[in-house]
């Protein structure tokens, strides 16, 4: 692994020819993605200003450019009309004002009328490294790149940490107000989420309080990338907690979760229907975000990270890593989420074919299970004779999967945990499995469960195999995002 010093990570970026050689370094890698987004050089973490605005989708993301490695952030721009087809726009936010000298840190995006806002966290270092973080606006012009407003819509508070970000604006129809949601954590270093209100997007921002969630007052300490949605009448918080081990996830400490409940905006509590669950159970899933202007009162659209922040990835020896997860259908039954690739993802794939046990290239693997089907094992990526891979056995009688990746040829993250658990709330009956060159999505039970990866196969980790007489349909999948140097 390599080591960055501060200059390195947080270099300024001035013209395309600084990076080109990197990018022209990793475009013929076997790992390039061919259905996800991903950075054109360097590293890619959090979805941010992810909206639907004039009939296109914009999705912005934390970008570094020199390297995998967390420094410098930028807000790389992708567009798509359909969720699927993805272009590269170039950065679509440069850290060059005094409040974001230190980078564009995460945020969110609303589109009104016209126009199209954009919030994120100016993360401001001064000389002795002391980090102010502010609310940051702007609007994008005519020519399609943001124009700054001169002065933040806020600062910190001084009653919270340093860690105050990650702005996600909503609008509230019985309020007639905007509310940002912003991450945080208090002095006593427990995790919170902080509220503002305003009656107009770029100006008139108050205080409103910390945001009440009865039952989670000591949870993690820090709470990244909050959001939240109304599905079906109910609302649904997301948000990743830090610095804290939960049940089944191993050694790691960074989380996505999700709390169905209602959302008081008068007092500001959030009154979860029961306990918290996770958005998804993979290695590698964190930051995700609920897209805006959606107008679907029974159905959001989220994606997320395929990553996390203290991860490492084989990649970062070609000097890139992360992507993003394929864009996700959200709905609700009886009380959870249940999470499907968007509508369009269908017209990517193509024509099935039973599945005989190669793995392709990109496909998208959908296996049925007989209704007796009792304990079996599915294994990604083994070796043509059956051995290593990633393994995910179902143990029928605890309705649990056990996914293990102790025998994948590359081993990373060791020490995070590399055996999960899946609780699942019926018998499975169907996984569908989304693979790319670096990364694998599950969606079980029609999506009442999902599991995203990682994963980097060698040339020898072609082949699949599963126990008992599953039906296996194989559908291989055109690519679908453009891997061209825009900057
Ligand atoms: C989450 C996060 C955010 C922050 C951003 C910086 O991964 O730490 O809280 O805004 O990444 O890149």
């Amino acid at each position: 692994m390599r080591t960055w010093t501060t200059e390195e990570r947080y270099r300024e970026l001035h013209s395309a020819d600084e990076i080109i050689g990197l990018h022209e370094k990793i475009v013929s890698s076997k790992y390039r993605q061919k259905f996800h987004i991903q950075p054109i050089t360097g590293l890619s973490s959090d979805p941010n200003g992810f909206v639907f605005h004039k009939g296109i989708w914009h999705l912005y993301y934390q970008y570094c450019p020199w390297g995998a490695v967390h420094g410098l952030k930028f807000w790389y721009h992708v567009t798509s009309k359909d969720l699927v087809h993805w272009t590269n726009a170039g950065i679509g936010m440069w850290p060059d004002t005094f409040f974001d000298n230190k980078g564009c840190h995460s945020g969110s995006a609303f589109s009104a009328g016209d126009d199209l806002y954009l919030f994120y966290t100016g993360n401001h270092r001064d000389e002795n490294w002391v980090r102010t973080p502010y609310t940051c606006a702007a609007k994008l012009g005519p020519d399609g790149k943001p124009v700054k407003l001169l002065q933040p819509l806020f600062g910190p508070r001084p009653d919270y940490s340093e860690h105050q970000r990650d702005p996600k604006v909503v609008y509230v129809p019985s309020q007639n107000k905007y509310f940002i949601f912003i991450g945080a954590q208090a002095l006593d270093k427990k995790g919170r989420a902080l509220i503002y209100r305003s009656d107009s997007l770029l100006e008139g921002w108050e205080f409103a309080g910390e945001l009440k969630v009865p039952g989670f007052e000591d949870f993690g300490g820090m709470w990244e990338c909050p959001c939240i949605v109304r599905i079906s009448g109910k609302d649904v918080l997301i948000f990743s907690p830090q610095y804290t081990k939960l049940p089944g996830r191993a050694e790691s400490t960074n989380h996505n979760i999700y709390l169905v409940g209602s959302m008081d905006y008068e007092t500001l509590t959030f009154t979860p229907d029961d306990t918290y669950h996770y958005l998804d159970f993979g290695f590698d899933f964190y930051a995700a975000q609920f897209a805006a202007n959606v107008n679907d009162p029974d159905m959001a659209i989220l994606i997320g990270w395929i990553g996390l922040p203290d991860n490492h990835y084989p990649t970062e020896e070609e000097d890139w890593e992360g992507s993003m997860s394929v864009p996700r259908e959200l709905r609700l039954v009886n009380g959870r989420l249940v999470q499907s690739p968007v509508r369009d993802f269908a017209s990517i794939c193509g024509s099935a074919r039973p599945g005989s046990g190669t793995i392709p290239g990109p496909c998208a693997l959908e296996i049925c299970l007989p209704e007796d089907a009792g304990d079996f094992t599915l294994k990604l990526f083994t070796k043509e004779d059956g051995s290593g891979g990633m393994s995910f056995a179902y143990d029928a009688a605890a309705q649990t999967v056990t996914a293990d990746k102790t025998q994948m040829d590359l081993r990373y993250n060791q020490a995070v945990g590399e055996v999960l658990l899946v609780p699942l709330e019926s018998g499975l009956k169907k996984i569908l499995v989304l693979i790319d060159s670096c990364s694998a999505e599950l969606f079980l039970n029609d999506g009442a469960a999902s599991f995203t990866t990682h994963v980097y196969p060698t040339e020898t980790e072609r082949f699949y195999t599963i126990t008992g007489d599953a039906q296996v349909t194989l559908r291989e999948i055109t690519p679908s995002v453009k891997d061209d140097f825009v900057v």
